[in-house]
Formats: structure tokens, sequence, C-alpha cells
């Protein structure tokens, strides 16, 4: 690891080979991930992490509500509040509606500027977040650059944001070709504006090979 730009391509690629890659990233070490969003995807996507060997904290505004969901994954799991995941992840993982990122960021600013990186898997999307809310974003440039601004000072990278929470259980570590996991952020090639691509429904969305995707990203401004 030479510098912050190897760690966070280490942090974010090796949380994608974590969820979705070959077994052996279970053996890279440990990262303490405080998952903000434990809904859906959240929760899917934390049990990968967990299941991994990374510890992790869920978090909730009512932590109760994810005693459950910790207690079956065994030690590495816990729950808790929003403040107390951003206390205790190194990488935080941001899955929540779109609109809550500027709710938690204001909150959380220098906290989460301080981490080696927020992952951001939030979309805005029209039929729950509203056409006019999507249309603020789009304006800014897209999720990703957005998020850099509700998040000033953050080392965002976009990632997982089109593959449905019920399916990650099903591709992650399956045989033959893995999925591939399209990240974008200013510390990787592509950079943050490319994180406008990765919502659902763009071409990069859903499930494909990473050849796939390197070939589709090459098309793509
Ligand atoms: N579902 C998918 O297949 C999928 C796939 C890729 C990306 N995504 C994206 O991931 C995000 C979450 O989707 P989801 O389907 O998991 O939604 P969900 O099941 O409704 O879960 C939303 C989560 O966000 C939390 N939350 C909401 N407002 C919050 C706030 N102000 N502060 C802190 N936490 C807050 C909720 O926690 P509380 O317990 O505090 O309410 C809940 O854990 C969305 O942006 C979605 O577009 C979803």
């Amino acid at each position: 690891m030479t510098d912050r730009r190897d760690f966070l391509r280490f942090a974010a690629s090796g949380l994608a080979l974590a969820a979705l890659g070959p077994r052996a990233a279970a053996a890279q070490a440990p990262l303490k991930i405080g998952m903000i969003g434990a809904g859906r995807e959240g929760s899917a996507l934390g049990t990968l992490f967990v299941k991994a060997g990374h510890p992790v904290m869920f978090a909730s505004r009512n932590p109760e509500r994810l005693k459950d969901l910790a207690a079956g994954l065994g030690p590495l799991a816990q729950a808790g509040t929003v403040e107390q995941a951003v206390a205790f992840g190194d990488v935080i993982v941001l899955v929540v509606p779109y609109p809550a990122i500027a709710e938690i960021g204001k909150a959380h600013a220098s906290a989460l500027a301080a981490k080696a990186l927020v992952l951001d898997v939030s979309n805005p999307i029209p039929r729950r977040d509203g056409e006019e809310f999507v249309k603020s974003v789009n304006a800014e440039g897209g999720a990703g650059l957005m998020t850099a601004k509700l998040v000033p000072g953050a080392r965002i990278v976009r990632g997982f944001n089109a593959i449905g929470s019920t399916r990650l259980g099903t591709i992650a570590h399956r045989a033959g070709d893995p999925v591939g996991v399209p990240i974008a952020g200013d510390d990787l090639v592509g950079g943050l504006a490319m994180g406008k691509h990765l919502v659902p429904g763009t071409p990069l969305g859903g499930e494909h090979s990473p050849a796939e995707l390197r070939r589709i990203a090459a098309t793509l401004r």
C-alpha cells in the first residue's frame, strides 16, 4: 500500500471482491464496516461482508429493529445507531434513500471526511424520491458529484448501485465468470462524475462480467 490512492482502490475493489468475487477475497485483512442503512440492500450487502470476515455494524434510527439480523450473523455483526456506526467503521457504506444523504452528510460531515472510504450505494429514483428531486441531482452532475457535495471532504466511491438485493446472495461467489461491480470515484480510473452511470436502468446497470463492464464503460462519458 504505497499511498492513499492505493488504499482506496484496495478498499473499494476489496469490498467488491468480498461481496461478489472469488472466495480468496476472504483472506484479505478485515475492514471495520459501518452500514448506514440496513434495509433490503444494506442488510444483503452487509451480510456478505460479514461472511467474508469483516466486522460490520448495521445502523438504523431504531437499532432495536436490527438486533435479530445482527444476532443471526454471529459475533462479527452488531446493530447500532447511525452515529455509532459512523464511529465504528473504517469504511462507511451509505445505503439509504438518496434524499437521506443530505441529513446524514450534515450531521456527520467531519467524521465522514476522516474515513478511508465512503461507499455510496444509494440511488436517486424518480418514483420513490420524486421527478423534481432527481432533476435537481442530475443538475449537479448526477449521483456521485452530488454525493460529494452533500458529504464534503469525504472520499466517495459509488458501487453496487444497480445489483438488486435479492440477487446478491445468489451471485456472490458463483462458479465461473464473476459478476463485475462497476465503481466510480475520484481516486479511481473514471472519476466520480462517472457515478451518474451507476444507477439502475443504465448500460452499466444489472449483472455483467468484468470484461463486459470494461467494454460498456469505454463507450460512456
Ligand atoms: N433494494 C435494492 O435492490 C437496491 C439495489 C441497489 C441500490 N439500492 C439503493 O440503496 C438504497 C436503499 O435501498 P433499500 O431498497 O435497501 O431501501 P429500504 O429497504 O427502504 O432501506 C432503507 C434504509 O435506509 C435507512 N434510512 C432511511 N432514512 C434514513 C435516514 N434519514 N438516516 C439514516 N438511515 C436512514 C432505513 O433505516 P431506518 O431503520 O432508520 O428506517 C433503512 O435501513 C436506495 O438508495 C436504493 O436506491 C437498492
